[in-house]
């Protein structure tokens, strides 16, 4: 299956790798990135790997994405907690998401539990750092070639 995705990180996740290595991990955007284009050979898809830490910015790339990508693993960083824009522009663009976290939200901050993302994601993967990245695009390689 020929499979575009797009993988969107939002604010201070530029940072991995310095930003609280006892949340995130030791291992930087960079890497990460690195290890998604090991997955994506592996699988036999294309990936395209943006950051930003802009909230408009990100609504912007997910309009952008329609057309160039069959879905998308969004890091929205602390906006998931905020961005009814985010959720929006989601709801709006009918691409899947899956929604991806570094630490596990739920067994965070009370603050922390709630997504705007989760009820317009397929699905969330979060707590296995930056290893739920390659998660992130096997769980939407497979949804998508479930799709009819
Ligand atoms: C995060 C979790 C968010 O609560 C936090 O604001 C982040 C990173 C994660 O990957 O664990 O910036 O999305």
């Amino acid at each position: 299956m020929t499979c575009a995705i797009l993988i969107l990180n939002g604010p201070n996740l530029n940072l991995l790798g310095t930003r609280q290595p006892e949340v995130y991990g030791p291992t930087t955007l960079k890497d990460i990135e690195a290890l998604c284009d090991a997955k994506a050979k592996e699988l036999d898809v294309t990936v395209a790997f943006k950051q930003t830490n802009h909230e408009g910015e990100l609504v912007d790339l997910l309009h952008a994405a329609r057309g160039t990508y069959d879905g998308i693993i969004l890091n929205a960083g602390a906006y998931t907690h905020t961005s009814v824009a985010l959720m929006d522009a989601i709801s709006s663009i009918m691409l899947p998401v899956v929604e991806l976290h570094l630490s596990n939200i739920h067994a965070r901050e009370d603050f922390r539990q709630k997504s705007y993302i989760a009820p317009v994601a397929v699905g969330q993967i979060c707590g296995f750092g930056a290893a739920g990245y390659p998660l992130a695009i096997d769980a939407l390689v497979s949804y998508l070639g479930a799709q009819p």
